[in-house]
């Protein structure tokens, strides 16, 4: 943690953006409506994040399940992404955010790849925040390919060596993990590197999150004493 940081302040937050389509649902539109309301609350808590100095946001985007949902909303979900991506490299300047990936390239659509690498490295030099994006994203399918790639390089398996291979092995675990929608569950999320991550759960659907509920998450984390398994 950088010495500057306020303890209140967590150096990485999770979040895992739930209720898009039940936001649509109770406005009688499509879940896709919901999916685009959604990106906007990302985009301001991004620019909240940033503000705020935490160092970094990954955000659930699409889960190794979330390919059983219709054709139809896989596709929208895949080109909001590819939109958002190729359209917001001024917001990612102005923010100095840096932009990561989680989660296993394929089976994405390669023009979606190549989108991603390429904000990836546009954004390598901003300072300020990084945001990772949780894309075909499993917990269970990371550790799979960390253990994979740690075996073929002749490691001895071990935590510090499984962790390397993690997909972004430089990022400090989460120290809070957010979910919106009521839902009390990981969904396959960070299960590794949430092993000491503090919990938070609001009935708030993710298209009505937004800076205030961001406060009342720090707040809740602030209160919180955390021992990783020593004694205070
Ligand atoms: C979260 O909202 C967004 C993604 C999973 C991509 P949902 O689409 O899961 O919304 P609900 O849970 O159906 O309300
Ligand atoms: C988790 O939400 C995945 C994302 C937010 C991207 P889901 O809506 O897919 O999770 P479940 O199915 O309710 O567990
Ligand atoms: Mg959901």
């Amino acid at each position: 943690m950088p010495s500057d940081q306020n303890p209140a302040v967590p150096v990485h937050v999770g979040v895992i953006m739930d209720g898009n389509g039940r936001w649509a649902r109770n406005r009688n539109k499509p879940r896709t409506f919901g999916h685009n309301e959604g990106l906007k609350s990302a985009k301001e808590i991004v620019r909240y994040a940033a503000e705020l100095g935490i160092r970094y946001l990954t955000l659930y985007t699409f889960s190794t399940e979330n390919w059983k949902r219709t054709e139809e909303e896989v596709g929208f979900l895949m080109s909001l992404i590819s939109k958002h991506l190729k359209n917001e490299m001024n917001f990612y300047r102005e923010n100095r955010v840096r932009v990561r990936m989680c989660g296993a390239p394929s089976p994405l659509p390669p023009n979606l790849i190549k989108e991603i690498r390429d904000v990836e490295e546009d954004t390598a030099g901003f300072d300020g925040l990084t945001v990772i994006l949780a894309i075909n994203y499993g917990g269970r399918d990371e550790i799979i390919r960390a253990a994979r790639a740690a075996a073929e390089s002749g490691q001895e398996l071990t935590e510090e060596t499984l962790s390397q291979h993690l997909d972004n092995p430089e990022v400090p675990d989460p120290d809070l993990i957010l979910r919106t929608a009521g839902e009390q569950r990981l969904s396959n999320f960070l299960l590794w590197q949430s092993a000491y991550s503090e919990y938070y759960f609001t009935e708030t659907l993710w298209p009505d999150f937004g800076r205030s509920e961001f406060d009342k998450a720090l707040e809740a984390f602030g209160k919180r004493t955390r021992k990783f398994g020593g004694v205070l």
